[in-house]
C-alpha cells in the first residue's frame, strides 16, 4: 500500500522504517524537516502521495493542526489512522471531520515503546468499525504484535489514557519506594530483585527500576508526553466528576520536573525528584 506517516518522533520514525522494509511505499512528513529520502516538506504533499495516512504525532493540537494542513488534499479515497495519544475531544473531532469528508477514521493508539516500535511489536488499541480494521490489518500488523478491538471510536483513546495513568502512577510509586529504601541503606541491587519477586513487580518495574538506579534516562517515552497524558486523564476525570488525587499529584510533579528542564528525558526521570 501507499502509506504516509505524519510525525517522525521516537515511534513514527521506527514504524516508517518497518513499513518500508515490509515493501510498502512510504512517504513521511515531520513538522521539523528530517533528512530522510522518503520525506516531503509539505504535509499536503504527503497526503496526496498515499491513501493511508498514519499519525504518530504528539498530542491533540498536533493532530488538529496537521489535519487542517492536509484538509485541502483529502478525498474519500483516504483513510486516517491515528496512533497518537490524544484527548477524547480531539478524537471525536477528527472522526466527525473525517465522516463529513467520507473518510474512514481509525482510533488506534498503542502501547509499547522505542524498542517495541523498532521490533514491530507495538500493541494497538482499536476503536471503530471492525470491517475497516480488517481491511488495514495487514498494514497494522507490520508494526505490531497484537491488535485489540475495544469498541467504538473514542474507547481506545479512553483506554490508552487510563492505562497511561497506571504507568505514570506506578513509576511515581517505584520512585518513592526506591528512594525510601536507599535512604535507609538498602541498595538498588538488593531492592530491585525483591520487587521483582513481589506481587507488586511488573514488566514496567523490571524495565524502569534498573535504569532509574543507574541514572540512565535515555528517552523511550518522554516525561513531557507522559505529563500531557496525565492532563488528558484529569480532564476525563473532571468530566465524569471523579476525584483522582493520585494522578493529580503525579501530574503536578511531572509538570514541575518538566519546568526544571527535564521534559525531554524518559518519564522515569520522575525519580529525579529525589535528587539532593
Ligand atoms: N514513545 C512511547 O513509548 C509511546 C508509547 C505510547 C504512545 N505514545 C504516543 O505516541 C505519540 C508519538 O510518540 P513519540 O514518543 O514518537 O513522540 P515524540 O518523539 O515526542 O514525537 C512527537 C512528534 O509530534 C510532532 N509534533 C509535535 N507538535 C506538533 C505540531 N503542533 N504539529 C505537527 N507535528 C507536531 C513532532 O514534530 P517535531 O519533530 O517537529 O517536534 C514529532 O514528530 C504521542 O502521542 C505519544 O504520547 C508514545
Amino acid at each position: 500500500m501507499n502509506i504516509s506517516i505524519f510525525g517522525l518522533g521516537i515511534i513514527g520514525s521506527r514504524c516508517a522504517d518497518n513499513l518500508a522494509k515490509a515493501g510498502h511505499s512510504v512517504t513521511t512528513w515531520n513538522r521539523t524537516p528530517k533528512d530522510r529520502d522518503d520525506s516531503v516538506a509539505d504535509a499536503a504533499a504527503a497526503a496526496k502521495a498515499s491513501e493511508v495516512l498514519a499519525f504518530y504525532l504528539k498530542d491533540g493540537k498536533a493532530c488538529r493542526e496537521t489535519f487542517e494542513s492536509i484538509r485541502p488534499a483529502l478525498t474519500s479515497a483516504h483513510t486516517i489512522i491515528n496512533h497518537s495519544t490524544i484527548d477524547l475531544d480531539t478524537t471525536k473531532w477528527l472522526a466527525t471531520e473525517c465522516e463529513k469528508l467520507g473518510i474512514d477514521y481509525l482510533d488506534c493508539p498503542f502501547t509499547g515503546s522505542k524498542v517495541a516500535a523498532h521490533n514491530g511489536e507495538l500493541v494497538y488499541y482499536f476503536g471503530g468499525n471492525t470491517e475497516v480494521l480488517e481491511k488495514f490489518r495487514p498494514v497494522l500488523e507490520v508494526t505490531s504484535k497484537e491488535i485489540i478491538p475495544l469498541g467504538k471510536v473514542g474507547d481506545a483513546t479512553v483506554v490508552k489514557i487510563a492505562t497511561n495513568l497506571i504507568s505514570a502512577s506506578t513509576v511515581q510509586a517505584l520512585s518513592e519506594a526506591m528512594a525510601i529504601a536507599s535512604a535507609h541503606g538498602v541498595s538498588p541491587e538488593t531492592f530491585i530483585p525483591a520487587v521483582t519477586s513481589n506481587a507488586c513487580g511488573s514488566p514496567l518495574a523490571a524495565m524502569k527500576l534498573p535504569t532509574m538506579a543507574s541514572g540512565d534516562y535515555d528517552t523511550h517515552f518522554s516525561l513531557d508526553n507522559m505529563r500531557k497524558d496525565s492532563v488528558f486523564a484529569r480532564e476525563l476525570a473532571n468530566e465524569a466528576k471523579l476525584n483522582t488525587p493520585g494522578i493529580d499529584a503525579t501530574s503536578e510533579m511531572m509538570t514541575k520536573l518538566c519546568d526544571q528542564g527535564l521534559a525531554d528525558l524518559d518519564y522515569s526521570a520522575l525519580y529525579k525528584q529525589f535528587d539532593a
